[in-house]
């Protein structure tokens, strides 16, 4: 199994006679899951992906990504949220968070889109130049603002370099199978497009071709990374009980917002993993944020955060608790060299291997914490590999959808993301946005 939950460090916090009377609502709730019979289950495809997802693509999806490699210098992947987070969240996992300045023989790949902000834009394109490029614009609905805008960019810089011919060459397009203008547009242009399945929200969706062509062209075994994610689904989708880990996670974390420990921590010792739990974070707050209820999804870097917000979590506010995803085998070996001089006093360690120390930091936080009235559970995942990635996304996926439920929401739609898009839109003068406008610029006047 590459990924266990360890709950040895919510014991004092959570009693097992606790989570045995919760064990009937969380059960109930993966039935809505698995049966399709909950709120929003027309979003329910992203749960059997790793196993029914289009052959055919797939094949497509690897040819590309070789052409892509072959190609470029730079490869540049515009998209928002969901169309955006997993892809990067794989790629850091996977192969580093310094991809693009580390030995490779696989192009840079830099991010647009994913913002309105022009020096983050005019980075990139300053990247770009002199270089060659590809683009592989990711939007479902082929309307959000940020990569929309991001793809008229590159669209026309691709052009002017390339000529339309060549800048056909260059664009991949990943959209919705049927719908939008982005589809439509795709098509007129003839460019080769990669399908945003139906059923599957963007949060839900590395495992299609949203991440897959991307994470393809960093090198990454995109077979490998499926393989992880079935073996997860057969692991978790068959118990309905509470050894089920998804089941677990879900009741426990539902048991601890209801005692008002209502902001979750998501830790990792692996600064590899910072947009894993970017992702996880959209996963979790679009999910269950709504209808004033949920955990507030927060991250932290250990050791690192330890030195800017360890004060907060030993003595702060008692209104956390946190998740720490250990990798159980470190990628790299970094032995520590003996000093003669021994000017930090730190000899003790000389020859020991970077990991132990690593290790020996996250037990002792553990139980530092543990004292400071904070609960830890513990997702251990076996390695950096894009089988782990697979495992930890699926694991994370299902459990996010049955906590939802637990929560009483709808886990697969987000009202929520409409608010700041319709005033932007009014701001901007949007046709069709008027009134609103004028509504608007009364309050800010
Ligand atoms: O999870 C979601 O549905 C969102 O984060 C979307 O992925 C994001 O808003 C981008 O939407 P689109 O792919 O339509 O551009």
């Amino acid at each position: 199994m590459s990924v266990k939950l360890n709950d040895r460090y919510v014991q004092g916090f959570v009693a097992e006679d606790e989570i045995r009377k919760i064990s009937h609502i969380a059960e109930a709730s993966f039935g809505l899951v698995r049966n399709g019979t909950g709120a929003g289950s027309d979003f329910l495809r992203w749960l059997d992906l790793p196993v029914s997802y289009d052959r055919e693509e797939f094949t497509r999806i690897k040819k590309a990504a070789k052409r892509i490699q072959k190609n470029c210098d730079v490869f540049v992947v515009i998209g928002i949220g969901g169309s955006y987070l997993g892809t990067r969240a794989a790629i850091e996992f996977i192969r580093s968070p310094l991809y693009n300045n580390l030995p490779k023989e696989t192009p840079d790949i830099y991010f647009a889109g994913n913002s309105v902000s022009p020096s983050a834009l005019s980075d990139v394109l300053r990247i770009c130049e002199g270089k060659d490029i590809c683009v592989n614009v990711i939007s479902k609905s082929g309307t959000t603002t940020e990569p929309a805008v991001a793809f008229r960019v590159f669209r026309e810089m691709l052009e002017k370099k390339y000529g339309e011919e060549g800048a056909r060459e260059r664009i991949f397009v990943t959209t919705d199978r049927k719908k939008g203008k982005l589809r439509e547009f795709s098509e007129s242009k003839g460019y080769e497009t990669f399908v945003v399945p139906d059923g599957v929200g963007g949060r839900y969706s590395v495992l299609s071709a949203v991440g897959l062509l991307p994470i393809a062209v960093a090198g990454c075994d995109i077979s490998k990374m499926l393989a992880g994610a079935k073996a997860a689904r057969t692991a978790y989708t068959k118990k309905f009980s509470m050894d089920n880990d998804c089941v677990r996670y879900a009741a426990i974390r539902n048991i601890l917002y209801n005692k008002g420990k209502v902001i979750e921590v998501l830790v990792s010792y692996e600064p590899a993993l910072q947009m894993m739990c970017e992702w996880w974070k959209q996963l979790f707050g679009e999910s269950e944020g709504k209808d004033g209820k949920s955990l507030y999804p927060s991250s932290m870097i250990f050791s690192t955060d330890l030195h800017s917000l360890g004060q907060y979590i030993q003595d702060g506010m008692r209104t956390m608790f946190e998740t720490v995803i250990e990798i159980k085998n470190a990628s790299d070996k970094v032995k520590i060299p003996n000093d003669p001089e021994n000017i930090d006093g730190l000899n003790f360690l000389s020859g020991k291997d970077l990991s132990f120390v690593n290790d020996m930091a996250m037990k002792g936080t553990l139980l530092a914490h543990n004292d400071g009235g904070v609960a830890n559970l513990v997702v251990e995942v076996e390695d950096r590999s894009e089988y782990s990635f697979g495992y930890l996304v699926y694991f994370f996926e299902l459990a996010c959808a049955i906590s939802g439920y637990m929560m009483g929401v709808n886990p697969f739609d987000q009202p929520g993301v409409e608010a700041y898009k319709k005033n932007m839109y009014a701001l901007l003068g949007k046709p069709g946005y008027e009134d609103h406008r004028k509504a608007l610029n009364k309050k800010l006047k």
